[in-house]
């Protein structure tokens, strides 16, 4: 059963809970006291009787710009208060809120309670949309049960050549787990439409819409003959954000720790938290190796990582013997270099003992990591120098690979 949620409801208390995250307040009530009488009179000053039920003409897309929405296309005044105060009333939940209706509280047990989705399935298509479910990061933190309640809702869908999967700015329908093809990605700002990326026979899309309630922020087509396996919103937003809110209280203070995310907004640092998938390595295991095709970005939690190189040849040919170049502990990450440069991967990387990394995939990569871009880029520079002093010639690891 779904019980309707006012209008304006779900921006107020966002609105006050993003404060206590920012702010750390020692006494909630006193600060929810100060937060919603500052609300009400910058309410009375702004003149607006009922700022919190009018859909916004301007919103923040996830990637925190400016978002155009559908309402009635005349500009608002910019918010000039330079405090740090963000009353809520203008951002990109507000347009979902009919959507929003249908109401998910993570943690309100009686959802399990709802009639399930299943999708009977052969042999063999089950152990088609196993094979293909089994690196999607969003899955990876799933216990048995949840993961064979999605497994039983998902549905298989073909599609062709040039046939868009998704739309920027319609509602999210599906969460989509690529078994097959190849799928462009198209970003469209001002008016033009940029291809961002390409899904390359395996990854998964379609989550954002459903996660935040907001628009399709990217146009997915297919450029092959492909094959998907949907997951329907109702089964995604009962699962997977239940588990998301689980994982924000496993890892909100890990990823806060993170020196290379430290220029992130706390917002921002969340999201990260949201598509990172968990995974274990035991001692040995190889978690990337050299010159293979990159599609992830790993984040240590705990154990460490040696990272080698093969060593160069006299005529700087790569040789058999691997050396050490360095050992990543908690909170250090790998795995960029490739991602950043679109080169294969510079080195392996090997498990040393138990070890669990947070991984991210090139497209969240991209999205969200922009911000430390630079302080990825500047180590670099530490890189080739550390590969001068080991193999004495240098190396460009910046120069574009394919
Ligand atoms: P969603 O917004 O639901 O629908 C479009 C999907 O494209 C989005 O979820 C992401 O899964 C995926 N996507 C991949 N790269 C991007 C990008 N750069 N910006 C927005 N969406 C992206
Ligand atoms: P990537 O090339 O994607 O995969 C191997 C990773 O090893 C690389 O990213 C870096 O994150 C990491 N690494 C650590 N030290 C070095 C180094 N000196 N040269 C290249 N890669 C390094």
């Amino acid at each position: 059963m779904s019980i309707e949620i006012p209008p304006g409801l779900t921006e107020l208390l966002q609105g006050y809970t993003v404060e206590v995250l920012r702010q750390r307040p020692p006494d909630l009530l006193e600060f929810a006291v100060q937060y919603f009488t500052r609300l009400r009179e910058k309410r009375l000053q702004d003149g607006d009787g009922e700022p919190l039920r009018r859909p916004p003409t301007k919103g923040v897309n996830f990637d925190g710009e400016p978002m155009q929405t559908e309402s009635n296309g005349e500009e608002e005044d910019e918010d000039d208060d330079d405090s740090d105060f963000e009353p809520p009333g203008i951002n990109r939940f507000s347009r979902r809120i009919a959507v929003c209706a249908e109401a998910f509280n993570p943690d309100d047990e009686d959802e399990d309670t709802e009639p399930r989705v299943v999708h009977p399935k052969t042999d063999e298509q089950r152990c088609r949309l196993q094979e293909a479910c089994k690196d999607i990061l969003l899955f990876k933190n799933l216990d048995q049960e949840q993961l064979s309640q999605v497994l039983d809702a998902m549905f298989e869908r073909r599609v062709q050549p040039q046939e868009h999967v998704i739309d920027q700015g319609d509602d999210g329908d599906n969460f989509y787990v690529i078994e097959r093809g190849l799928y462009d990605i198209f970003v469209a700002r001002d008016g033009q439409s940029r291809c961002v990326g390409r899904y390359d026979n395996h990854g998964s899309f379609g989550e954002l819409a459903l996660m935040y309630n907001t628009p399709r922020a990217a146009t997915i087509a297919a450029t092959t003959e492909g094959a998907l396996w949907g997951l329907d919103r109702v089964t995604f937003r009962r699962i997977i954000l239940k588990n998301n809110a689980k994982k924000r209280r496993m890892y909100e203070q890990f990823v806060e720790s993170v020196p290379v995310l430290k220029s992130l907004e706390l917002s921002e640092r969340m999201k990260i938290v949201d598509v990172l998938g968990e995974k274990n390595y035991k001692d040995g295991d190889r978690i990337i190796a050299q010159g293979d095709k990159a599609d992830c970005f790993y984040i240590v939690e705990s154990g460490e990582v040696k990272i080698m190189m093969k060593s160069k040849t006299k005529a700087g040919q790569e040789g058999n013997q691997e050396v050490e170049l360095t050992r990543c502990k908690r909170g250090q990450y790998f795995g960029e270099l490739a991602l950043v440069t679109n080169k294969p991967r510079a080195a392996s990387a090997y498990a040393v003992e138990n070890v669990k990394c947070l991984v991210m995939d090139v497209q969240a990569f991209e999205r969200l990591l922009g911000p430390c871009m630079d302080i990825m880029k500047r180590n670099i520079t530490h890189y080739e120098e550390q590969l001068v002093s080991l193999f004495g010639s240098s190396m460009d690891l910046r120069d574009p690979g394919k």
